[in-house]
């Protein structure tokens, strides 16, 4: 840890742990903030006041990402006065670079890849994607509030090859962390470029010493509370490596439940699953039936590695 951390080193901690795993040099840090809406706004006025300074643009009016980005990601850029553009997604729920390509404009300043999309889990194609950003002088953002857990699972990290390229991300320990609400790790590889766009300057502020790493200085806040000790004293009293298996076994649970699912007559697995979510459908239900549940689809989303494949199955196994 860097001396500029030293001054929240526990906090710091976690949010190095997070960059290791996403293979970001010693310039990377960034803050908790209280949710993965406030990491995506944070990290897309980043993107836009980076690309401002280097390349002035008219407009820097639009975030490309893909059609199964989460919805905050449309509450963001109505919050920036942004389009957003949705590039559909393939057939697997991901946002290849291919069918990225023909929607960039000039107007376009930020990618936004899916590290775990909310509706099917998919990864998007980062690494093809770090290549369309690093070609066309774009900001990359992965949203990793639910999937990028995954990094610390060596057998799924392969999926996210390209992040080590991404300028921000964000991970909601909340979703696949084990942790409780309201605390949102967000990283940018660069962390100078989190301050140059959310530092305050204030009469009142002098005193604070701008020597010093200040975690007010990375994200659309001041004053705040220390979120990230909820994470770094769980890793600490867990280990590492206990994340890495829970993860792994989460997976494996999500796994086994998707070929349970295939296995059983009345049941159709629609997508097998990427990270942990799990979509599927009962034969028997007509349409009417469907419409009062309210969805075409059933999803299930694994984030406990103590949920069993087979009461998860047994209960399924009445939809028949
Ligand atoms: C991929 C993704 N991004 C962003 C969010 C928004 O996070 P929050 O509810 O913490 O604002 C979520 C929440 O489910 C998510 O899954």
């Amino acid at each position: 840890m860097g001396r500029r951390c030293g001054r929240h080193p526990r906090e710091n901690q976690t949010l190095r742990w997070i960059a290791d795993l996403a293979g970001w040099p010693a310039s990377a840090g960034g803050v908790f903030v209280a949710g993965g809406t406030l990491g995506n706004l944070s990290a897309l006025h980043a993107a836009r006041e980076w690309h401002r300074r280097y390349r002035p643009c008219e407009g820097c009016g639009a975030i490309l990402c893909s059609s199964e980005a989460h919805s905050s990601i449309q509450a963001v850029a109505r919050v920036m006065n942004v389009a957003v553009i949705a590039v559909e997604a393939d057939e697997t729920g991901r946002m290849t670079a291919q069918d990225a390509i023909p929607h960039l404009s000039e107007a376009v300043f930020a990618v936004v890849a899916n590290g775990g999309a909310p509706n099917c889990g998919a990864v998007d194609d980062i690494a093809g994607l770090a290549d369309l950003a690093q070609a066309h002088g774009l900001w990359l953002h992965v949203d990793g509030a639910y999937g990028g857990a995954a990094l610390a699972a060596p057998a799924m990290r392969p999926a996210f090859d390209g992040i080590e390229r991404a300028d921000s991300l964000i991970v909601d320990p909340h979703e696949w962390l084990f942790a409780p609400y309201d605390n949102c790790a967000l990283l940018y590889r660069d962390a100078g470029h989190g301050a140059a766009a959310h530092g305050q300057q204030a009469v009142y502020l002098d005193t604070v010493d701008k020597t010093h790493w200040n975690p007010s200085d990375y994200a659309l806040h001041l004053t705040r509370r220390a979120r990230g000790l909820l994470l770094w004293y769980s890793l600490a009293v867990h280990g590492t490596e206990a994340y890495a298996e829970a993860i792994a076994t989460t997976r494996q649970v999500a796994e086994d439940i998707a070929k349970g699912i295939d296995a059983t007559p009345g049941l159709d697995l629609l997508l097998d699953p990427q990270l942990t979510v799990i979509l599927f459908r009962p034969q028997n239900m007509d349409e009417a039936e469907m419409i009062a549940w309210g969805e075409m689809v059933f999803r299930l989303c694994i984030v406990n590695p103590a949920t069993r494949a087979d009461e998860v199955l047994a209960i399924l196994e009445t939809l028949t």
